[in-house]
């Protein structure tokens, strides 16, 4: 039966809203290419996931070459997952060391949550007014007190502070840390999920004194920031702090498998042992850890110069961008490869979004805001060739 894919993707396809009209049937560095060869430029890296480029032999390598058990009951020893679990203990900051399988990003907040929960025997959570931390109804929940009509608020003991993370925000949160009932504080370092939003220094330095003070655990959600997106392995080092619960998934495995891990330090996890209940029967399928170990040597192997030519390429999108004759003046958080640009209207970042997916150019967008998320590999010819798309655009 000859149908077209977005006609059989409407008839069977559940999805929240229609797809865009794109069909990718080839991915390679920073490009992807429909079935007519048309070649776009991947600013999205499929949203913080192909963070080293797509097309990375090394990685298609372990996987066609894998040899081992097809799959392991979690209740069993396996090696590489030992493996894996201590290169995750040395590639995170601090005490962080005992690592829980995931099979993604929500899967891995969950499992924080639960944690934070068992360990301080409270149940209150505080997050970010219109954060994302994943699609279940309890990571739903964390994102907006608005929502009163969506799944997102199905459970009641969320609280959340507001935009602007500065001095004054930090001054709330105290206020309501000092009840002494909540059990975590979660955020992202840098809120790829409010356009590349990046708290003040300040407030994430006491954010972490008072999570200590109050017997708050922190989360800190490194499931778009983590592994070399803004510039450091994880973006928390930025700031210099260091938390109770760090969550990964997305560029965990480079895009070539499902997987997610939630770390935390020996002590916690000691205290709940038996408290929680963290059975995944795919987290950390053996075909999914093969691939992560491959994409995380080399991540290890290349991150000086991957990090180097983040920088660089970073400074080239600020001047670019700045040079650009948005319809108003534009505001830029821009951190190593997460790029957000306020354009100040919605409507506006939509139009912007749509026609430059028609001239070849691929980005996304929230609320006011267009968002880049390219590969830190990205090479100066592909940034331009992006960068000039937009221009276009404009
Ligand atoms: C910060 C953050 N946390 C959690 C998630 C959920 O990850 P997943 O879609 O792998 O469940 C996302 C997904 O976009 C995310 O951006």
């Amino acid at each position: 039966m000859q149908v077209t894919t977005l006609k059989s993707d409407l008839k069977y396809c559940g999805r929240d809203k229609p797809a865009f009209p794109l069909e990718i049937v080839k991915s390679k560095d920073g490009y992807l290419y429909n079935r007519d060869r048309k070649k776009y430029v991947d600013f999205l890296s499929g949203w913080c996931v192909g963070n080293i480029g797509w097309g990375n032999r090394e990685i298609k390598n372990a996987i066609r070459n894998y040899k081992g058990p097809d799959y392991i009951y979690p209740n069993f020893l396996y090696r590489p997952w030992t493996e894996l679990a201590e290169v995750l203990a040395e590639i995170t900051p601090g005490k962080l060391k005992k690592s829980y399988r995931a099979t993604g990003g929500t899967e891995s907040v969950e499992t924080a949550l639960q944690i934070a929960i068992a360990y301080t025997g409270r149940d209150k959570i505080m997050s970010v007014e219109g954060c994302y931390h994943g699609n279940s109804i309890a990571t739903l929940s964390l994102g907006s007190a608005e929502n009163k009509d969506s799944f997102g608020n199905m459970i009641h003991n969320f609280y959340r502070v507001n935009l602007p993370l500065d001095d004054s925000a930090a001054d709330k949160v105290e206020t309501r840390l000092k009840n002494r009932d909540i059990a975590a504080f979660i955020m992202e370092p840098v809120i790829c999920n409010l356009g590349v939003y990046i708290p003040e220094k300040g407030f994430m330095k006491r954010l972490r004194e008072l999570c200590s003070e109050y017997g708050t655990l922190l989360i800190i959600d490194e499931v778009a920031t983590g592994f070399g997106r803004t510039g450091k392995m994880f973006a928390c080092q930025h700031f210099d702090i260091e938390p109770d619960i760090l969550c990964m998934a997305k560029a965990m495995s480079g895009g070539y498998a499902a997987i997610g891990a939630t770390i935390t330090t020996e002590k916690i996890s000691l205290m709940v042992e038996g408290k929680v209940t963290l059975y995944s029967t795919y987290g950390w399928h053996p075909l999914s850890v093969a691939a992560t170990l491959a994409n995380l040597r080399y991540l290890r192997k290349h991150e000086g110069e991957l990090l180097e030519n983040v920088h660089e390429i970073n400074a080239y999108f600020i001047s670019r961008l700045l040079k650009m004759n948005f319809r108003q003046p534009v505001n830029i958080n821009a951190m190593g490869m997460a790029i957000g640009v306020d354009v100040g209207d919605s409507k506006y970042a939509t139009k912007l979004m749509l026609k430059c997916l028609k001239k070849g150019l691929i980005l996304s967008m929230e609320e006011n805001c267009l968002t880049m998320f390219p590969p830190l590999s990205i090479d100066r010819k592909t940034a331009k060739r992006g960068l000039d798309i937009l221009e276009d655009c404009l």
